[in-house]
């Protein structure tokens, strides 16, 4: 098991594969993207399922999501997931992408064991797309959507996050476009993980402006507590049901208590928080010939040291040198 000393236990793997991306959301990247993983440093396709299958068979771990910047960049994509979702115990697999290939690319992806996707979109208005990513991608995004639902890879979750002057005022928009093509929708607060370290609290969309807007056009009741577990979204049944949507509050109602996270970067180092400010690197232990069961000490060992939050309320929080693109989300 990965356990940390606050008695939370890891069961939720996420990978990323790359830390690039053909976007360029405000809220993540600067224009002229960043410096790159350089080749050598990233993890290999057989070095990414060794370390999988350790998570899963050695550490408890039930659900590997990959995740990028876009992990649909990554060549080999099809093949890990194949190899992953051939581990026993199967773990559920899933894929956090910005839909871009998505059209292409789901049948395979479907056929190689993936079950599900997250797909973020942001607004419904191709120019606002285009302002908010710097690319004009917004059609291949729409549909890359109806490719994954069409594919089964079921429930298709959309990723939203609302920007102040941008497209603060989709909320409810994004609702009723979501529940009409049974798409899930999840509103996540813009959280200080931008490599030009341009967020700010002030001004930034709250969980309560999300809800504020949605209601004033649905109906929301909060879904009974005991469906939540450790999901980072607080959901509400609209309307009479059956359609939910949730709200991932990272900063102003962190669910940290209840995380069952851990990540592993394209570059083969263990992050126990999307904010920690130290990794373990697990990739020196696996190209130094490490044995399975030290890989799995070192993570077991990292997992010990996983802070009881993000310090986003500390006044001396500083931002993580890697930037939401080099984690994944
Ligand atoms: N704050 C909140 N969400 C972010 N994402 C990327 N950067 C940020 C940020 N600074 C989102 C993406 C995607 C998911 C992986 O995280 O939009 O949906
Ligand atoms: Fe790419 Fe995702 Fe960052 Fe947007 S948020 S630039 S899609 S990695």
């Amino acid at each position: 098991m990965l356990i940390d000393t606050y008695g939370r236990v890891a069961t939720d793997l996420r990978v990323s594969l790359t830390d690039r991306c053909n976007l360029r959301c405000t809220y993540c990247m600067p224009e002229e993207g960043l410096q790159w993983l350089a080749k050598p440093d990233l993890l290999t396709d057989d070095e990414i399922v060794r370390l999988v299958d350790v998570a899963v068979t050695s550490l408890g771990i039930r659900e590997v999501r990959f995740t990028g910047g876009e992990p649909l960049l990554r060549p080999g994509l099809a093949g890990i997931v194949e190899r992953v979702a051939a581990l026993d115990p199967r773990p559920r697999t899933s894929l956090t992408t910005n839909g871009i290939g998505l059209r292409r690319t789901a049948a395979a992806l479907k056929a190689a064991g993936l079950d599900r996707v997250n797909v973020s979109l942001d607004t419904l208005r191709p120019d606002v797309f285009k302002t908010l990513t710097r690319r004009d991608r917004h059609r291949d995004v729409l549909d890359g959507l109806l490719a994954a639902r069409d594919a089964g890879l079921t429930p298709v979750k959309v990723n939203a996050v609302l920007m102040p002057g941008l497209n603060a005022d989709e909320a409810p928009d994004l609702l009723a476009w979501a529940i009409e093509h049974d798409y899930e929708l999840r509103f996540i607060e813009q959280m200080p993980l931008d490599a030009q370290h341009g967020w700010k609290r002030e001004g930034m969309v709250t969980a309560v402006d999300i809800l504020a807007s949605l209601r004033t056009r649905f109906a929301l009741a909060p879904e009974p507590s005991e469906e939540r577990g450790s999901a980072p979204a607080e959901r509400w049944i609209v309307g009479g049901g059956p359609h939910r949507v949730g709200v991932i509050a990272s900063v102003t109602r962190p669910f940290c208590a209840a995380c069952d996270r851990t990540r592993l970067t394209a570059d083969g180092q263990i992050r126990t928080c999307l904010f920690a400010t130290e990794e373990t690197d697990l990739r020196a232990a696996l190209r130094s010939g490490a044995p399975d069961e030290e890989i799995a000490r070192v993570w077991r060992q990292a997992m010990w040291g996983k802070k009881a939050g993000s310090g986003l309320d500390d006044p001396s929080f500083l931002q993580p040198d890697r930037p939401m693109s080099a984690i994944g989300g």
